[in-house]
């Protein structure tokens, strides 16, 4: 496995950081995971304007423009086995002496990335669904940063795989639902597609962008608006989006059905034309972004 660190390729085991960067005193970083189809990094400009919005959100000057960052990936897909990955970047404010506020004058920002085999969910995990619970959103008032400090999520996340489940679905203030602990959430009520409005409650997911899309294009009914507690529990289906996981059914929720138990008609609608878009776009984007 190939990474990038700091302007250099280098085998994992022989990436290091000092300790005294300010991501692992502090958290101080963000970052973001882009999924790679047929070698081609899927909504590049997207996922870089997203980058830029997380370091705008904490201060962080962008160390790099978008042709550098689109020549740094392309190479870095090429560098790694196998048609499809996933590529997780990571920029913290870099190594200075340990003190909240900002270094003065400012150093220069930790890079890292790496790419991983994209694995999308089995066959069977796609049939039957997935298990989720549902939690207090405990998180801070800024979670369109895809920031590095995670720990909220780890916890959250935690306590679904303790319960036997993939997900936590979260609840602001016990009135709505922001989204999972790493995915964004769907409800579906009378066949109808209802999506949370990104906010500063919730990460501005790529994934959720292109299911919205999706539906637009394919005539399929969906609001986008404030999703209350009560309705995550009377829906006939939760989705569940992300780069990684793509779409998934929530059939189970604190325990319970959700409907009949089974992913349902408008999972089954949006998973094949999700396949499909796969397939007739982001397999087909030639040549690649190079940020021009
Ligand atoms: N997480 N919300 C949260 C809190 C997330 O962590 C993620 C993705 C999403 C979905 O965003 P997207 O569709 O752009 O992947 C929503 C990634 C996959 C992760 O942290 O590994």
């Amino acid at each position: 496995m190939t990474v990038y660190l700091n302007g250099q390729f280098m085998p994992i085991e022989e990436a290091r950081i000092p300790v005294l960067d300010r991501g692992f005193i502090f958290g101080d970083g963000v970052y973001e995971v882009i999924p790679v189809y047929s070698r081609r990094a899927f909504r590049l400009p997207e996922h870089l304007r997203r980058l830029q919005h997380s370091l705008d959100g904490i201060r962080l000057e962008n160390p790099y423009g978008d042709s550098d960052w689109a020549r740094y990936i392309n190479e870095l897909i090429a560098r790694n086995p196998g048609e499809d990955q996933y590529l997780y970047l990571h920029i913290t404010r870099g190594v200075a002496r340990r003190d909240h506020a900002f270094p003065r004058p400012p150093v220069t920002p930790t890079v890292f990335m790496m790419s991983n085999p994209l694995i999308t969910p089995s066959a069977e995990l796609l049939q039957s669904g997935v298990g989720a619970i549902t939690s207090q959103d405990n998180r801070w008032l800024r979670c369109d940063i895809k920031a590095i400090a995670l720990l909220p999520n780890v916890l959250l996340r935690q306590a679904a795989v303790d319960a036997g489940c993939a997900e936590t679905i979260l609840i602001r203030d016990d009135a709505f639902m922001t989204e999972g602990a790493a995915s964004n959430i769907f409800v579906v009520k009378n066949e109808t597609l209802i999506a949370p409005p990104k906010d500063h409650l919730m990460l501005p997911g790529i994934t959720y962008d292109v299911i919205l899309e999706i539906a637009a294009a394919n005539g399929i009914r969906h609001e986008v608006r404030k999703v209350s507690r009560d309705e995550v529990f009377s829906a006939d289906e939760l989705l569940l989006t992300s780069s990684t996981k793509e779409v998934l059914a929530i059939t189970r929720l604190d325990g319970k059905p959700v409907g009949d138990g089974k992913p349902g008609r408008m999972f089954d609608k949006l998973y094949k034309l999700y396949q499909d878009f796969k397939r007739d776009v982001m397999r087909q984007q030639s040549p690649p972004y190079t940020g021009g």
